[in-house]
């Protein structure tokens, strides 16, 4: 698929590396202009994905979390762009999370988690859609997870976390609805990503999720590309409020 996005500004939070950085790539090889909004440094990742595909691109370093941040990125995006057509709420905290029984999670670090993976798309809806309203169009598609589904052991706050991700996209579908704003999720499986990577201890059973899918191999971050160009597309335009599990027929819902 090329050039389907033509004309279209894209945002992807945590776009700066890993699965964001996968799915920033991927909307500027489909001629959209990205906008790469990360608490770490995307400059060069955003100048680099900008000459490789012949698109506009832009970093601005965000914490989702926070309101201001989430102001300062929408006023720059509307000085730069004048618009947004895509926002990828893909930012969350997960691969660097230790795997610990609940009672043994700090009140702050479940604080953290739910300020990032829920705040954080909450705020990026709040104040990007005013830059899609005015085109009478706009595809959100927030970042989920298989373990929204079917829990995960010892990872209490982020399940929790991406269930409620999970509800707010129907929320949101139904109050953006007459908005023409679609507002969807990509539910992906345990996926080899470069932040897991970094953090072997999420490898911890992955050979039994590999066991449990339909499609016996490992997920990896181009798996996700092609729901994410569907969602992100016209061609899913009649489609909003659902989660699409893309894990290699794991969770079947
Ligand atoms: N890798 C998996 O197995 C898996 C499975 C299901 C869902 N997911 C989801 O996919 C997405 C990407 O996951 P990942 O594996 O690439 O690793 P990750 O979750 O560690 O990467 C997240 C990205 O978000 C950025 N980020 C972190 N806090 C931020 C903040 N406050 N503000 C802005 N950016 C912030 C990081 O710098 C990084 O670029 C996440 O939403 C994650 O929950 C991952």
């Amino acid at each position: 698929m090329s050039n389907t996005l033509e004309g279209s500004v894209a945002i992807v939070t945590g776009g700066a590396y890993s699965i964001g950085r996968e799915f920033s790539e991927a909307l500027a090889r489909a001629g959209a202009s990205v906008v790469i909004a990360d608490i770490r440094d995307g400059a060069e990742v955003a100048a680099e994905i900008g000459r490789k595909y012949n698109v506009e691109t832009m970093f601005q370093r965000t914490d989702v979390s926070r309101e201001a941040d989430v102001e300062a990125l929408a006023a720059a995006v509307l000085s730069r762009f004048g618009h947004a057509d895509i926002l990828v709420n893909n930012a969350a905290l997960f691969a660097e999370l230790p795997k610990v029984d609940f009672r043994q999670i700090p009140v702050e670090t479940f604080d953290r988690v739910m300020a990032v993976n829920v705040r954080g798309p909450f705020l990026m809806a709040k104040h990007i859609t005013p830059l899609m309203i005015p085109r009478g169009r706009g595809k959100i598609i927030n970042i989920a997870s298989g373990t929204a589904y079917k829990g995960q052991r010892n990872l209490a706050a982020y399940v929790t976390s991406k269930g409620a991700v999970v509800a707010m996209t129907k929320a949101l579908a139904r109050d953006l609805g007459p908005d023409k704003i679609n507002v969807n999720a990509i539910a992906p499986g345990f996926t080899e990503s470069a932040s897991v990577n970094d953090n072997p201890h999420q490898k911890i059973n992955a050979e039994n999720t590999v066991k449990s899918r339909a499609l016996q191999r490992t997920q990896v971050p181009e798996d996700l590309v092609g729901a994410l160009l569907f969602l992100a597309s016209p061609a899913s335009d009649f489609v909003t409020g659902q989660t699409i599990a893309v894990d290699g027929g794991s969770i079947m819902l």
